[in-house]
């Protein structure tokens, strides 16, 4: 088989088993067993100058990382990647700030990138670049004259052309795109809506979707086992029996956390019976505190997490618990199995795996309800959640509410039909099917 090279902005340390918040690191970790693979990106590291490529070994993966200069960093990461694309992409136009000096250093960092990276190749390789940090990238190599096999997979979503269009230099990006040989995104409207944007500039690269899946049984399993850990154990008596609300995210405008504090809000003034029936735990790690837009939103969470205890807060209960701090993964999966409820409304997600995570970590016994965004990639699949729309704070209350008080036989059902899905995708693994479809092409 050949060997597999990903390339993509973050790249996890290898034997990775702690803490990580990020759904593309995951995702492809899931994919990569039992085959050989490099793994080229950011170290996560600043130096200036940035030296050489750092390489680590492990079994048949190898990760060869550099770093970015700060500049690089601010100019390329911070400004352009999420900046600018970030919210166009989860169409967000009105938090886009575009200035020419970053996207010409987000260009300038692919093309060193590229020009590490092709010495490294081989040539019966199968390059798969992910996400939009590296669009450029896949140009730079084909000028550079690499011949592989080239994928592109954007794991965020990808809105109709008329708002891409908003995009200041968006041919130029959408070219940088024709140079893959396939490219994979998470839904069918996703794909749908790239295909016209490159349809309009004549570009015929394929794209399908390829909605990304995780190892279900392999999570139920870790879930199962994390429920008798000693932190899992305390967690549970600290919630002297009431019924946990749980939300799991990094801390990004894109996951709608305002509009569901609110929500749980609304819920303990308009349903009273759940007052002192019910905790609601929210941990959401601080994700690029550089960017402005992210930390004028942790200060608005922090003072909306304060006025929420503050007006419903009894002595001997508190309401809401607020962490920004990652969990232990392991931690994460038996706090999901222990939770009534997952909530998981983005107001535009591309595919969120915390909901996958929550359906995938149930007790089939006695399953709790997932109450998800219908702007969540993950809703297409998952037909058994209560779905909402993240705009609407009421909405999330009577979801709510409707959650805490369903019938097992309900919940049983629910879930069922969402186990089955997760376990049986139509398509079959995404990862998999992706990399066919490129040989093929
Ligand atoms: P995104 O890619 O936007 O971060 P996803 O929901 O697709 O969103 O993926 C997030 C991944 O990171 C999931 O596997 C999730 O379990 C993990 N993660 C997110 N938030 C946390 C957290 N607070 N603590 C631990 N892991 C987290
Ligand atoms: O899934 C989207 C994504 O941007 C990934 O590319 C990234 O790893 C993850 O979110 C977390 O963001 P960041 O790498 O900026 O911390």
């Amino acid at each position: 088989m050949a060997r597999l090279v990903i390339v993509s902005n973050r790249v996890p340390p290898p034997h990775t088993r702690g803490a990580q918040a990020g759904g593309l690191a995951v995702a492809l970790k899931d994919a990569l067993r039992r085959r050989e693979a490099m793994w080229f990106g950011w170290s996560g590291e600043l130096a200036d100058p940035p030296g050489a490529p750092h390489s680590v070994t492990v079994g048949r993966h190898r990760y060869v990382t550099l770093d970015l200069t700060p500049d690089e960093e601010r100019l390329y990461y911070t400004g352009y990647s999420n900046g600018t694309l970030w919210p166009m992409l989860h169409y967000r136009v009105g938090l886009l700030e575009f200035r020419r000096e970053e996207e010409e250093a987000w260009r300038a960092v692919n093309e060193r990138f590229a020009r590490r990276l092709l010495p490294l190749l081989r040539p019966d390789d199968i390059i798969w670049v992910h996400d939009f940090h590296l669009i450029p990238l896949l140009r730079s190599l084909r000028d550079l004259g690499a011949q592989q096999r080239l994928g592109f997979f954007l794991h965020v979503p990808f809105p109709p052309p008329a708002l891409f269009a908003a995009l200041p230099r968006s041919e130029a990006l959408l070219r940088d795109l024709g140079a893959a040989d396939l490219i994979g995104m998470q839904t069918q409207g996703d794909a749908m809506h790239l295909s016209a944007a490159l349809a309009e500039f004549g570009i015929e690269t394929p794209v399908g979707a390829y909605p990304v899946g995780i190892d279900t049984a392999g999570f139920s399993r870790t879930a199962a086992t994390a429920l008798t850990k000693r932190e899992t154990t305390r967690l549970i008596a600290s919630l002297e029996g009431r019924s946990l609300i749980l939300g799991v995210d990094r801390l990004d405008y894109s996951k709608g956390l305002p509009h569901r504090l609110r929500g749980y809000g609304a819920l303990l003034r308009r349903f009273p019976e759940h007052r002192k029936r019910v905790t609601f735990l929210q941990t959401a790690p601080v994700s690029r505190g550089q960017v402005a837009q992210y930390r004028a939103l942790r200060r608005e969470l922090d003072e909306l997490v304060g006025r929420i205890n503050g007006e419903h807060a009894e002595f001997d209960w508190m309401p809401l618990r607020w962490l920004t701090r990652p969990l232990a993964r392991s931690l994460l999966a038996g706090f999901l199995r222990h939770a009534r409820v997952g909530l998981v409304t983005p107001l535009r997600d591309g595919m969120n795996l915390v909901a996958k995570e929550f359906v995938a970590s149930q007790d089939p016994e006695d399953p709790g309800v997932l109450v998800l965004s219908r702007f969540a990639g993950a809703a297409a699949e998952l037909s058994g959640a209560l779905l909402v729309n993240p705009h609407d704070p009421e909405d999330i209350t009577e979801a709510l509410h409707q959650a805490l008080t369903m019938p097992l036989a309900e919940r049983r059902e629910r879930w069922q039909g969402d186990w089955q899905a997760l376990s049986n995708p139509p398509g079959g693994n995404w990862a998999q099917a992706f990399l066919e479809r490129l040989m093929r092409n």
